[in-house]
């Protein structure tokens, strides 16, 4: 049987949120952002272990306590410089430490999604258990899309047909991912899926929601305290 395990790439700098602490570490709700994800993975009961892939120099992570995860949280200081190195290099040390096997199932989760709930996380389980390729939570586009041209001005109008924005987590099985992402150190991909569909695979959408947007400029982190402390008190 599968098993199933979280990854959680944790090794970014967070330039667009403009703080010097990265920003998995800013404060959501008393806790450093990271720890929300963790606990929802955690409490996972398919869930086997939590991998989350520091940069080697952070020293952060060890000024906090996360003994309430036990030894289902298992952390590894090999993050890369880009999103696809970090994700490559937690696996490849998961492996070595014979935690994984080939044929189980990898579910990579931005440690900057801080408002993904169980729900949705059962939910992407559950559709793609038996799926032949894997997939991720997505939504489908909503806004009108405009498409500039180099003075900011509307050249033409995209249509949103089958449009789809890509959430994390992103499931896929241990040796597919390893394969796709060892392929993409020239193509410069932002997410798990995008290495997989360049060698030719097609990653199913399972619709999400949108309350698990990537905190990424500081207003988002306003809006995640919302949405956490709304549900901690409804
Ligand atoms: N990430 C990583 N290793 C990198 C770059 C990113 O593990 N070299 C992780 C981030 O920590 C985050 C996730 O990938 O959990 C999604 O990346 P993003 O939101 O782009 O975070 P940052 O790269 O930190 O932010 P920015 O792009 O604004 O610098
Ligand atoms: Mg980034």
């Amino acid at each position: 049987m599968s098993k199933f395990f979280a990854l959680i790439p944790a090794a970014g700098s967070g330039a667009r949120m403009g703080n010097e602490l990265p920003k998995q570490y800013l404060s959501l709700n008393n806790r450093p952002m990271i720890y929300h994800a963790i606990s929802t993975l955690c409490q996972n009961q398919y869930i086997t272990r939590v991998f989350v892939i520091l940069a080697p120099n952070d020293n952060e992570w060890f000024k906090h306590d996360w003994l309430e995860f036990s030894e289902k949280l298992v952390v590894f200081s090999c993050g890369g410089l880009t999103r696809a190195d970090s994700v490559l290099n937690g696996l490849t040390a998961a492996k070595q430490k014979d935690l994984v096997d080939t044929d189980d199932w990898i579910l990579v989760h931005d440690a900057a999604r801080p408002c993904l709930t169980s729900t949705q996380l059962d939910k992407l389980i559950s559709e793609l258990a038996i799926d032949n390729v894997g997939g991720l939570l997505a939504i489908p586009v909503a806004d009108t899309l405009k498409r500039s041209n180099t003075e900011n001005r509307v050249s033409h109008t995209e249509s949103r047909e089958n449009l789809w924005q890509a959430q994390t987590p992103q499931m896929f099985r241990y040796d597919l991912l390893t394969r796709a992402l060892r392929n993409a150190t020239s193509i410069n991909v932002t997410d798990d899926a995008s290495a997989v569909e360049a060698l030719g695979f097609h990653p199913k959408l399972v619709p999400g929601d949108a309350y698990n947007f990537k905190v990424t400029y500081p207003q988002d982190l306003a809006l995640a305290e919302l949405i956490i402390q709304k549900r901690n008190n409804p």
